[in-house]
């Protein structure tokens, strides 16, 4: 298989209080992308940034050469529409949003499409995958939750990975270009089993930013995967 994966760390885990610094770190590290997570306290059960931090680290979302690293932006908010219209103002590349936090799904992600960026739809752990029998057509990711949204550091939900299969055969199916990214508790040691279920999309928050040496912990999983 010829998948080009790409590792996306969330900065839900980094240093809130030199996020632009981090950014930048993580890219020199070897980020493809940069995950940035929003939460609302209400879609689920912790508070963090938005729009306008988002477009603070904008500038800082650059490879040396002046390359731009997508912004990966997961939303996990209320109302979804009018916050993704912000995020798509402030510099998202990617926004993504779960299907039960909004009442029109496909209004959701045309509004994102609208907006100039690529529409993604998240499915948390009991989620199932239906709305994609009418909208994978219309999205450019998949993101399957391997813990319950809200917080870092939780382990691997195991049935996840029948999800990623399941997700997986919608795609080829479709014969689309459709990311399939998989959220929460992947590691240098499960990142190939995620990948063997068929995800080309990787985030982490805790194993990366949990350690000193993020280039080190990169690495690591790009051996694995290239296993
Ligand atoms: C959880 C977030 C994740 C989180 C993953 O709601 O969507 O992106 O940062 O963190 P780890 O990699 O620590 O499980
Ligand atoms: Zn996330």
């Amino acid at each position: 298989m010829s998948t080009t994966y790409r590792i996306a760390p969330s900065i839900l885990s980094a240093d809130f209080a030199r996020l632009g610094d981090e950014v930048k770190n993580v890219i020199a590290a070897g980020a493809d992308w940069i995950h940035f997570d929003v939460m609302d306290n209400h879609y689920v059960p912790n508070l963090t940034f938005g729009p306008m931090v988002c477009a603070g680290l904008k500038p800082h979302a650059k490879r040396p050469d002046g390359t731009p690293v997508p912004m990966d932006v997961h939303m996990m908010v209320q109302p979804v529409d009018a916050l993704a219209q912000a995020f798509a103002q402030a510099g998202a590349d990617l926004i993504s949003f779960h299907p039960d936090a909004t009442p029109h799904a496909h209004r959701s992600v045309q509004a994102i499409k609208a907006a100039g960026c690529q529409a993604g739809l998240v499915f948390n752990p009991a989620a199932p995958l239906d709305v994609l029998d009418w909208l994978i057509d219309e999205i450019d990711l998949i993101l399957i939750m391997s813990v319950n949204p809200g917080f870092g550091g939780q382990g691997f939900i195991d049935s996840a990975l029948r999800k990623v299969e399941a997700a997986r055969k919608r795609i080829d199916a479709s014969g689309r270009d459709i990311r399939l990214e998989v959220d929460g508790g992947i590691k240098a040691a499960n990142i190939r089993q995620v990948a063997d279920a068929g995800a080309d999309t990787f985030v982490a928050g805790s194993a990366i930013f949990g350690q000193p040496d993020y280039a080190a912990v990169i690495a690591d999983m790009r051996r694995a995967l290239a296993a």
